[in-house]
């Protein structure tokens, strides 16, 4: 195991119409005004919008807002959110929505101190020295960001998605309502869920050793959400499923499941090229690269990927022949992926394989990608050709 310093900052809230304590979660933090930030509208369809602003109210707490964060969210909102969060004066931004919202305000947060472009953080690896707080109301489990320390945002020009990771930009506070997940359409649902799994794959599968207490964290994280994500699916309304999904979906990508030991996110890279240019939904594109970038690296570690597809998925291993149980268990992987509506390859995804090239070479923008096993270019095009 690693040395390691873990501190996740972020207030968790969870339950029942918690996002009527918004005001008071805000109040609490001395803000003066807010940015109150959402996307497209489903926020007002499912009535939260105004409860929310109830809340704000209540509470006596002045906000602006500003809507239409769209899924893979756009650097031109997020400068028009600063230059707005200067024009008013605005201390704290309140996301409301996804991880398409979360990822918007607070690269907000970062830009309004900042006197250069705020897309320096994502490009150039400026180091950010502020931020102004954010607070979250989650409305689907699905990429962490209610507590995570990243943001993922799109340039229009040249179609680049890039990450910052700062621990400025954790939300100071996040409220988790599984309630909210309910009228999520049944897609939506199913991408959350899948990228929830691959933020757990993404750790488990890792060069680290001695790191029994996070594999098996990792293991029983995963368990949970392939048993509810189905029931979810089937039962929207299912509050424990939901809750089960939700709280998953923090503990996933908070950090606690990183300790010690050192992830690999090449998938994620590669996906990202993907959700840049095509604009699919971030989990339904690692359904369709994850198994193939199992079935590019798995002879790097066969003893680790048989563990996993015994302990996870319950597959007895074949002593004489693991490659065939890893082999196995990677279909078994893809069949679930499929019972949840999700595709496995491009053209189920809608991606068309023209551009495959592009996508590889941005995937190295800043070098190879993965720690488990590095992914160059070159590798990142095999990849892709294996998710035809
Ligand atoms: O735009 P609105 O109206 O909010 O509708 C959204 C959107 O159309 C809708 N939706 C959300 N909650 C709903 C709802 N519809 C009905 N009922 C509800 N309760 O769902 C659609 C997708 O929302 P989006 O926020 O885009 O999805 P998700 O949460 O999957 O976020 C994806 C983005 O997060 C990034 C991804 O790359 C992608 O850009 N990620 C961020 C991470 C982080 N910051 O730590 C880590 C992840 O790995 C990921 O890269
Ligand atoms: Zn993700």
């Amino acid at each position: 195991m690693r040395d390691f310093v873990y501190e996740s900052p972020t207030r968790i809230v969870f339950g029942r119409g918690k996002e009527l304590q918004t005001g008071q979660e805000i109040a609490a933090r001395g803000a003066s005004k807010v940015l109150l930030h959402y996307g497209s509208g489903s926020i007002k369809a499912i009535g939260l919008y105004d409860r929310v602003v109830k809340s704000l109210k209540e509470s006596g707490i002045p906000f602006v807002e500003l809507g239409g964060a769209v899924p893979n969210p756009r650097l031109s909102l997020v400068h028009e959110a600063i230059d707005l969060c200067r024009r008013e004066k605005v201390d704290f931004i309140l996301a409301v929505g996804g991880g398409s919202v979360i990822d918007s305000a607070k690269a907000v947060a970062v830009g309004v101190p900042y006197d250069g472009d705020v897309w320096d953080f994502f490009d150039k690896g400026v180091v950010p020295k502020e931020a102004l707080p954010v607070g979250a109301i989650l409305t689907l489990s699905a990429t962490g960001s209610e507590t995570s320390p990243a943001s993922v945002i799109t340039k229009e020009e040249g179609w680049l998605k890039h990450a910052l990771h700062s621990d400025l930009i954790r939300p100071a506070f996040a409220i988790l309502n599984p309630e909210l997940t309910t009228t999520l359409p049944p897609y939506q649902t199913a991408a959350g869920g899948v990228d929830i799994m691959a933020h757990l794959m993404e750790r488990y599968f890792t060069n680290t050793t001695a790191v029994d207490l996070t594999n098996r964290l990792i293991e029983g994280t995963l368990q949970t959400v392939i048993k509810f994500l189905p029931i979810a699916l089937k039962e929207p309304d299912n509050y424990d499923a939901r809750a089960e999904i939700m709280w998953a979906s923090t503990i996933a990508h908070n950090g606690i499941l990183d300790t010690g030991r050192v992830g690999d996110w090449a998938s994620h890279r590669i996906e990202h090229e993907i959700g840049a240019i095509y604009d699919v939904a971030h989990g339904a594109g690692l359904a369709v690269v994850f198994p193939a970038w199992m079935k590019f690296v798995y002879r790097h570690d066969i003893p680790r990927f048989v563990r996993f597809f015994h302990r996870v998925w319950g597959l007895e291993p074949d002593f004489w022949n693991p490659e065939a149980t890893v082999l196995k268990g990677i279909s078994v992987m893809e069949d679930y992926f499929r019972s949840l509506g999700m595709p496995v390859t491009l053209e189920e995804l809608g991606v068309p394989d023209d551009r495959l090239e592009e996508m590889a070479e941005k995937t190295n923008w800043n070098g190879p990608v993965g720690q488990f096993v590095p992914i160059t270019s070159d590798k990142a095009l095999e990849i892709l050709k294996l998710c035809k």
